[in-house]
């Protein structure tokens, strides 16, 4: 025979329960109220004797078409516990938000009798996630609007430097050739050539500046030969082996998707090179489960990710991928050791995908 607590004792240690407790019959037609601690009435504003014999959709007000309450009415029905957050109102009309549990109590003979209520006022908890998402998404928003604004002027850019120093540097040239054509086969002067080769030289890096800037092989040739393109001009700027393997079936990809992972693949690789101290980077992107994957791999000193994240000055490069990956529904897995190199997956839904708030 378990130890029975005698009837005053339990009602006097559930008065003095944080939450609110409530116990329904089931028993009775539309399941009145038989017992609400104190918790309870401070939480509804009304008082015991207002609530005993009423159902607990009082609370509810006319707010009777949401969510929990559906599911408190299934989990009924299946004779289930169930756990909700819905919105209940004071007595004097104000909403709160509460945390309910309800579980049913089965007797002895298997018939339902009785369902206990736990319940907790999560107003402000609520008003805190709800702001949290808001400046999740102000961030998002301010993310996108910045690579846009980013790929704008870098275009811009690109398209100052051809029309104004390329131009010029284009015209040096012809007048440059016209002159040594003037001289009719005599001996170039040493100055001459010299001038000659060294607006070649701006020349040649007017347009490695412009591809930097904007690159036009993106839109001409696509994601595959940009990527070797940009792994080429790397490895040459950091003296690395960049391998670059591209595994597509030749489906067109949104243009939003390939912009991004170019720009993730140029910013991780120069990651790689400004930081790594790596002799060889393998970039990667290969289509699975109907997600875009680009890995970036090295074989440098590695870094304790969890400090660079943690970290107020934390760079930009890395946050900012991580952010449009989410934005675009997927996301960013950095893995580093240090002296054990760095690996980097960006994966990215093929089929769009919000990320739901
Ligand atoms: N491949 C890598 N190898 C070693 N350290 C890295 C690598 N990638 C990133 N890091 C570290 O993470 C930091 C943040 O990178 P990032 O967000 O791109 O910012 P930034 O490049 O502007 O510093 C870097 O400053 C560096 O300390
Ligand atoms: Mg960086």
């Amino acid at each position: 025979m378990p130890h029975l607590i005698p009837i005053d004792v339990l009602q006097r240690c559930l008065g003095h329960v944080r939450h609110g407790f409530t116990i329904v019959d089931a028993r009775q037609p539309d399941q009145p109220l038989l017992y609400v601690n104190k918790a309870f009435e401070l939480l509804t504003g009304y008082s015991s004797e207002e609530l005993i014999g009423r159902n607990c959709r009082l609370l509810q007000g006319n707010d009777c078409n949401q969510e929990g309450v559906k599911t408190i009415r299934a989990a009924r029905e299946a004779g289930q516990p169930v756990r909700v957050t819905m919105r209940n109102y004071h007595k004097d009309g104000t909403l709160f938000w509460s945390d309910m549990s309800l579980t049913p109590i089965i007797d002895e003979f298997g018939v339902l009798t009785h369902y206990i209520g736990v319940q907790e006022d999560v107003t402000g908890q609520r008003k805190e996630r709800v702001r949290i998402l808001r400046q999740q998404r102000q961030l998002q928003v301010l993310a996108e609007r910045l690579m846009r604004t980013e790929a704008a002027e870098r275009q811009k850019l690109a398209c100052e430097v051809h029309d104004q120093v390329g131009q010029t540097l284009a015209l040096c040239r012809m007048q440059l050739g016209e002159l040594t054509r003037d001289l009719g086969g005599a001996e170039i002067p040493p100055s001459l050539g010299a001038v000659c080769g060294l607006v070649e030289a701006a020349l040649k890096d007017t347009r490695s500046l412009m591809a930097e800037l904007s690159p036009p092989l993106l839109r001409e040739l696509g994601l595959a030969a940009a990527l070797q393109n940009m792994g080429e001009q790397q490895a040459q700027r950091f003296g690395l082996v960049v391998r670059v393997s591209v595994g597509l079936d030749g489906k067109p990809l949104p243009e939003k998707v390939t912009q991004l992972v170019f720009r993730s693949a140029r910013e991780l690789v120069i990651n790689v090179g400004k930081h790594a101290a790596a002799q060889v980077v393998q970039v990667g992107l290969h289509v699975d489960a109907g997600e875009l994957v680009l890995t970036v791999e090295d074989d440098g000193k590695g870094f304790r990710t969890r400090r660079q994240v943690e970290a107020a000055d934390g760079g930009f490069g890395l946050w900012s991928i991580r952010e449009r990956a989410v934005y675009m529904g997927g996301g960013l897995k950095v893995s580093s050791r240090v002296g054990k190199g760095t690996h980097v997956v960006l994966r990215l839904p093929l089929a769009p995908k919000r990320r739901n708030s």
